[in-house]
């Protein structure tokens, strides 16, 4: 794939913006648009990952040219052992691909491998960037709790590091779970703002949900997200998780005592998030599983998910455990050899356009 474009956007800065951005989409892998998603190297990553992000990357990798990238130096946002870290940077990109992210036709990476992240987000700070936006991010008022004072800069500037990885590659599309819708939108408006007072030169990317499983709740506690933090470990199923302890959470999940199979997220959150699970895991509708229950009760539905979940697991881990570091770090290594001419060229491109000579 060849994406070193900025050099020739230099030389082509007379040349209306939209039909320069076209001639480069025909020099990238064939006018595919461009898709940048990423997840923290930290916690357990778990079905919720994977039913609201990562498995709609998988689907994408046919269309699109994709960039997915382990977020280490969000990770750092709160404190992170430095062995568990390195460790959890591994794993993510090992589960990256054993859910189906192909090396060859996705680019894989670690954020600190190149450093025009860091960079790109010390400008938009600069230039983009309000106290006033960043107050109204919620993700950040939850993970800072009552807290906020004393936590540390870095969790509130987050969402400026997550921009710039996001417009470092004239990403097209966003492919997250709706609890990062906002920062998507903070995107736009940081892009948005620099065009303005600079002249083009960000893309500005859309953000994508999936239909169903924009937002999978906590098996323990269905009124909240599920989340790799959470203090329960019955939140959760991580991926990698034993198929037989994943079973017995599935059958200790919070459900209504009404007893039927029916999906009404708002009365019924518990079940409800139950048949997302089992519809999005299995392909199969709603209404199909709501039918197959008609007379049966929340026992013969658990014990069926118990299956499917842990049968998609077993799968998974097949390939999750044959994968060796070794393989990962080189996976790794190229994809930001890959990505690094585009970062420096935007680079060059942003300090001349702001004045850094
Ligand atoms: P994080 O674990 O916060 O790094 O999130 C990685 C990706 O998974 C992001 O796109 C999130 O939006 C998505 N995600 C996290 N938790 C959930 C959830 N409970 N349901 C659906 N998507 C989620
Ligand atoms: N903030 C995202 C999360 O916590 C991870 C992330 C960082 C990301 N940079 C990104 C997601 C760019 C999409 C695009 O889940």
């Amino acid at each position: 794939m060849y994406i070193n474009f900025r050099r020739y956007y230099l030389f082509c800065q007379s040349i209306d913006f939209y039909s320069y951005r076209a001639k480069i989409k025909i020099d990238m892998n064939k006018n595919k648009k461009i898709i940048f998603s990423g997840v923290q190297p930290s916690g357990n990553l778990h079905i919720g990952n994977y039913l609201g992000a990562i498995s709609q990357w998988v689907k994408m990798q046919e269309d699109f040219t994709c960039i997915f990238c382990v977020v280490d130096y969000h990770a750092i946002t709160v404190k992170q052992d430095p062995k568990i870290l390195r460790e959890k940077i591994i794993d993510i990109a090992k589960i990256y691909i054993a859910s189906g992210i192909d090396p060859k036709k996705s680019i894989i990476f670690k954020q600190s491998d190149i450093k025009e992240h860091t960079e790109l987000a010390w400008v938009l700070n600069c230039t983009s960037a309000r106290m006033s936006d960043l107050n109204k991010m919620t993700q950040f008022k939850d993970k800072a709790g009552k807290n906020q004072e004393n936590v540390g800069v870095g969790l509130f500037d987050y969402p400026v590091l997550m921009a710039a990885d996001i417009l470092l590659y004239d990403t097209d599309i966003v492919p997250v779970g709706d609890d990062q819708l906002q920062h998507v939108e903070l995107t736009r408006t940081l892009a948005r703002r620099f065009n303005d007072r600079f002249g083009q030169t960000f893309k500005i990317p859309e953000a994508r949900l999936q239909k169903v499983g924009a937002r999978i709740m906590g098996l323990d506690d269905p009124t909240k997200k599920m989340s790799k933090s959470a203090k329960s470990e019955l939140n959760y199923i991580a991926l990698t998780d034993d198929p037989a302890k994943a079973k017995k959470k599935i059958m200790k999940a919070t459900t209504d005592s009404d007893g039927r199979v029916k999906y009404d997220p708002k009365n019924k959150p518990g079940i409800s998030n139950l048949m997302t699970i089992y519809s999005l895991l299995e392909n199969t509708e709603i209404g199909v599983i709501e039918e197959r229950y008609i007379g049966k009760g929340y026992g013969d539905f658990k014990k069926d998910l118990a299956e499917v979940v842990a049968e998609y697991l077993t799968n998974f881990q097949k390939t999750y455990y044959n994968i060796t570091n070794t393989e990962i770090e080189k996976i790794l290594k190229k994809g930001a050899k890959k990505l690094q001419p585009t970062a420096t060229d935007l680079m060059d491109l942003i300090k001349k356009k702001i004045g850094s000579l």
